[in-house]
This record gives structure tokens, sequence and C-alpha cells, in this order.
């Protein structure tokens, strides 16, 4: 059996050089290493080998099978190589490139998004993210959202068939964020997309853009949000801008406030615009979250916090002038080159 293998060894090698494209190699390895190949007939007889050399017949086949499978492999890698190489012939891929091509930019969006980030960064924010496929829990009920809830009807709501939904909202992230850090202070930040069933026109898409801030500690207070929000927007809007705090209704804050900016227009009387929707963390949500991580980081009778959520591509059309939310995802190049 030893000098079978070691003429089948010889006799495979030869064949493999001789092999000239894939075809021929692909044949001599069904020959060989296939199913009623002749490496795979030789290594039934092991059955029938003397036990005192069996050791010895079994490392001499396994030393022809990977000589064989190697040369395989490196005989394909010279074809591939060779394919490659033939490919790009007549390419010189030394030419210079085409000047006057011009630079592109970066999108509204993307560049109010930067603004932001960098603004709430330098303020001590961290970023944090969490799923767009969320389940019940995350986006509504630990955000003390209850069942009957309009926002959780299938009419306004993206469910999937598992039950889980397409968040309408990125305060998800809050609760993602809360049930897995280790301490406080809880001071982050999360862009991303969150998904409506509106009804397409000039300022509503299915998906949007928002950013939600969250900051949790010991004495955390509604003067903090005040001052954290009104510096976010002067950065933003320019150092005069007013914003104001309207009284509004969150589940999941309490006290609850729409923040409006206003708008000076030329000629025009000046006009509050509804930009963000804040409030103080409601107690139900730390409990919610108390539930799931089984410890008292968040006991309620412990410490506060602020939460917002504002919508970015709101920003970016207040900020541009826009004044259709579509004009942001058509890729209309007049419009984009104006940014
Ligand atoms: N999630 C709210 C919305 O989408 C905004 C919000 C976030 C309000 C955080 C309060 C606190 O309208």
């Amino acid at each position: 059996m030893l000098s079978d293998l070691t003429s089948l060894h010889t006799e495979a090698l030869t064949a493999l050089d001789a092999a000239s494209d894939e075809t021929a190699l692909e044949a001599l390895r069904i020959d060989y290493l296939g199913k009623k190949g002749k490496l795979t007939a030789l290594s039934s007889g092991m059955k029938d080998v003397p036990p005192d050399i069996k050791k010895d017949v079994g490392a001499k086949l396994n030393e022809v099978r990977t000589a064989i499978t190697d040369g395989i492999t490196s005989r394909q890698l010279a074809f591939q190589a060779a394919k490659d190489a033939a490919s790009v012939s007549g390419l010189d891929i030394t030419l210079p490139g085409r000047p006057g091509q011009g630079t592109g930019s970066l999108h509204p969006l993307t560049q109010i998004r930067h603004l932001a980030i960098s603004t709430l960064r330098r303020m001590g924010f961290a970023l944090a993210e969490g799923p767009e496929i969320e389940t019940e829990w995350h986006c509504f009920d630990a955000l003390n959202t209850p069942a009957d809830h309009p926002a959780r009807n299938e009419s306004d709501t993206f469910y999937l068939n598992d039950g889980r939904l397409l968040r309408t909202h990125t305060s998800s992230v809050q609760i993602r964020t809360m049930e897995t850090v280790k301490q406080l202070p809880v001071r982050i930040i999360a862009p991303g997309a969150a998904y409506r069933r509106d009804e397409i026109d000039a300022t509503h898409l299915s998906v949007f853009n928002q950013l939600e801030g969250l900051y949790v500690d010991k004495d955390v207070s509604l003067a903090d949000l005040k001052g954290t929000l009104e510096y976010f927007f002067r950065e933003i809007f320019g150092p005069k801008t007013a914003v104001r705090f309207r009284p509004h209704f969150f589940p999941f804050t309490e006290p609850s406030f729409e923040i409006d900016v206003k708008l000076e227009a030329k000629g025009k009387e000046d006009r509050w615009i509804e930009i963000a929707g804040c409030g103080m963390v409601d107690p139900a949500v730390f409990e919610a979250v108390g539930q799931t991580r089984k410890d008292t980081l968040f006991d309620p009778t412990e410490i506060t916090g602020f939460a917002f959520g504002l919508g970015l591509d709101r920003l970016a059309m207040i900020l541009h002038g826009i004044t259709d939310i579509r004009h942001l995802i058509e890729n209309d190049l007049r419009f984009l080159r104006q940014f």
C-alpha cells in the first residue's frame, strides 16, 4: 500500500503540472479526491493494513492528500492570476487622472448632522446608537406609552410580522442606553432614522432624521435642559436667536415642552417655528429601565434627567430656507449644487 501511495503521489503531481486549464484541474480533482477517486479508493484499503504499520500508512495517506490538494490550489491561483493579468493588459494604471471633474460636497443633511453632533460633543455628549428595527418595549412600553396610545396604531407605525416595528422615534435609544450603561452620568446623543406612516407631502416623509439627547445624573434640573438647548440652538441659528419653551405632553417626560425658535424674516412678521420636543425624564421610564437592569442605578428617587428629540431634516430646511422636504432625498443636482 505504501508503494501504491508513492506512485499515486508522483502520478498526480505530473498530471497536475500538465493540466492546461481550470476545467482540466477540476476533472483531476474528481479523479483523485472525488467520492470514487483514486485516493479515496486507496484509503478504503486502510482497514486491511496490519496494525503495526497502520500509523505510517495513515501518515503517508494524509501527506499524499495534502500534496494533491495544495497542488490543485496553487495551480488554481496561477490560472486566476493569469486571467487577471490578461484582463488589465492594455490598461496603463500609471496614467494621470482627468482634471476638471470638480469635487463634490456634503449633502445639506450631512452638514447639519455634523454641526449638531460637534456642537453637542463639545458640551460633553457622547454618541450612542440603537437598531432601526425595534421592539415595542424599547419604542413604547419602556417609554411609558400605554398600549392604547394613538402613536402605537397600525395606521401610524410600520409593524413587522413578528411584532417588531420600525422605530417611530430615536427615543428608543434612551432605553437601550440606560439598559446597558455601567455608571452615571449618562450623557448621550443619538442621531438616526425614524419611521412613520405619514402621508408624504412637502413637510412629511415616511422616513426622517432625528437626533435624540439624554442626560441623567443626580440633580439634573430643568435649568440644565433650558441652558443646554438654548446654547445649542444659538450655535446653530446664530447668537441672537430667541428660543421659547412651550408646555406640551410626551408620555416619557414630565414636564414636557415643545421648543420654538424665532425666525426673523425680512419685511415680514417674525415667525415662531416648532423645532424640538423635550422634557424631564418621567420616573416611570427609570422604573421600566430598573425592571430590565435588576439593579438600582436608575432609582427614580435618587436621580433625574432630561431628554430631547429634534428633527434634523427640519433643522436643515429652516437653516437653508428649503420649502419641500422631498428635495432632501431626490438627489437633484440642481438642488444639491447649492450647498
Ligand atoms: N420622541 C419625541 C418625538 O419624536 C421627541 C422627544 C424626545 C420628546 C425626547 C421629549 C423627549 O416627537
